[in-house]
């Protein structure tokens, strides 16, 4: 008997990828986004657990630029710290700058705290649900707009991060479509429009393509680099992102400001600071530095 030589799915995948058409391959995609997530979807992440557009805001704001794993007990502690957006408005930025200590990028938090200031005074305390009025909140661009409107209205958006074109890259530039080259978020957008106007339940299935995408990764799949707008994280370690850091912690703790200059070489020290003013996070009164 002769033996049956065993195709791997990606072979054939390969193979065939090239002559199906986009809407079969969208199909083929969406299963294997949603068997992913039905294995293996993290559904017990707290900011999944709601759809109060403030706390989806947060989680969003949160988790940009900083790891699920990190963000969780953030959450938690700011969410119980400010409830409502109403909590959050009404508290000093020295308040919200000690809870977002940790996440880095402390621009982001000052960026939540304005955003809640503008959504109470200019719509009440109730997060808008369309995307030009989203868009003009503190800090708030257009994935952030787009995933407060999926993830709080479940609106049919179409929205890319990280690893959502992880997974679009993956499944859909492959060697079968042409030589390997850059890949802009233009084109990725219309994809996404494309596969997400048919999805009956478009808030699950973002936190499914969004796990799946992470897992690819975690798996080994490295094709971001091919995404025209990928962009490297810095280091932290020794930068002045930490220098600033630093400083701000200090500040926000009470701690006196001239503490703040040992160890620090006084032009570093003073290029933190110059660009923490200029970011509206620190003020200097009577000769010491104070959170805004
Ligand atoms: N669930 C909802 N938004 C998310 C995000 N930005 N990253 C990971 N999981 C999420």
């Amino acid at each position: 008997m002769r033996a049956r030589r065993v195709t791997t799915s990606n072979e054939v995948d390969r193979r065939t990828a090239g002559a199906v058409r986009l809407k079969e391959r969208a199909v083929r995609f969406r299963r294997a986004v949603w068997a992913y997530y039905r294995m293996h979807g993290r559904h017990d992440l707290l900011w999944r657990r709601t759809t109060d557009p403030y706390r989806i805001l947060v989680s969003e704001m949160m988790l940009q630029q900083t790891q699920v794993p990190r963000v969780i007990p953030k959450y938690r502690s700011f969410i119980k710290r400010f409830p409502t957006v109403r909590r959050l408005a009404q508290a000093s930025l020295a308040d919200v700058l000690k809870e977002w200590s940790g996440l880095g990028y402390n621009r982001r938090g000052k960026f939540l705290h304005d955003a809640a200031k503008e959504v109470v005074g200019r719509y009440g305390g109730r997060v808008p649900q369309d995307a030009p009025a989203l868009r003009a909140l503190s800090g708030v661009g257009e994935y952030t707009a787009s995933a407060v409107r999926a993830f709080a209205f479940n609106k049919r958006v179409a929205m890319l991060e990280t690893n959502i074109r992880t997974a679009l890259i993956h499944h859909f530039h492959t060697t079968e479509d042409g030589p390997l080259g850059k890949v802009g978020d233009k084109g990725l957008t219309e994809l996404m429009a494309k596969i997400v106007e048919v999805e009956k339940r478009p808030r699950e299935f973002y936190w499914a393509l969004m796990d799946y995408g992470a897992h690819l990764k975690a798996s080994g799949v490295r094709n971001n680099i091919r995404s025209k707008h990928y962009a490297k994280q810095s280091r932290f370690e020794g930068s002045l992102r930490q220098v600033r850091g630093e400083i701000l912690r200090q500040l926000s703790n009470g701690g006196p400001s001239s503490a703040i200059c040992r160890g620090r070489s006084s032009a570093r020290m003073r290029e933190a600071l110059s660009g923490l003013e200029r970011d509206g996070l620190i003020k200097k009164e009577k000769g010491k530095w104070h959170i805004a």
